[in-house]
């Protein structure tokens, strides 16, 4: 018997400042880390922001993996992830339902390039390295939003 489609929503909002792209899915789906880099790949080129492509797919890779291996015993089991572009900011944001925050990288750790060589408690050291700046916050829902922000370097190109 067919097994039923994975969750997945999208949202768009377009305002004069700010543009706003939002894809719901399964953490179970095993085609989720695919359709959020191809939602990162139609998104960024539909505002002209093809140049960030590599690093935001590279982070958004990085932090649904951390919602997958650090999350997924808690709530609904759906992540969101979201795409808002001011012109001089591109902000990826990456929600789950488990209220406990990331551990970011400290200081020391930044410094030391040969801490991006670990094989383990990597993936946000390279969010940080290839972002401008990095962060969470609770979500009034429950859970949590973990936000990785690039600068466009440009206005709006449309
Ligand atoms: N979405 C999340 N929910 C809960 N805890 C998280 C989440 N993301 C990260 N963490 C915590 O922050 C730590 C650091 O995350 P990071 O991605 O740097 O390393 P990792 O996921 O443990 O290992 P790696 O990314 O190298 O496979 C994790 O070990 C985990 O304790
Ligand atoms: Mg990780």
């Amino acid at each position: 018997m067919p097994s039923a489609p994975p969750f997945m929503a999208e949202l768009i909002l377009r305002r004069p400042t700010m543009h706003l792209r939002w894809l719901g899915l399964s953490v179970d789906d095993p085609d989720a880390g695919r359709r959020v880099r191809t939602f990162a790949a139609l998104t960024l080129a539909g505002w002209g922001l093809g140049g960030l492509l590599d690093s935001v797919q590279l982070c958004a890779s990085e932090l649904l993996g951390n919602c997958v291996k650090h999350a997924r015993l808690y709530g609904r089991w759906q992540v969101g992830v979201a795409l808002r572009a001011w012109p001089a900011w591109l902000v990826l944001e990456v929600s789950d339902d488990d209220p406990r925050p990331p551990v970011l990288p400290t200081p020391d750790v930044e410094d030391d390039p040969e801490a991006l060589l670990a094989t383990r408690r990597r993936g946000l050291g390279i969010v940080r390295e290839l972002a401008d700046d990095v962060w969470w916050q609770p979500r009034e829902s429950g859970g949590k939003t973990v936000l990785a922000r690039f600068a466009t370097g440009k206005r709006w190109s449309r």
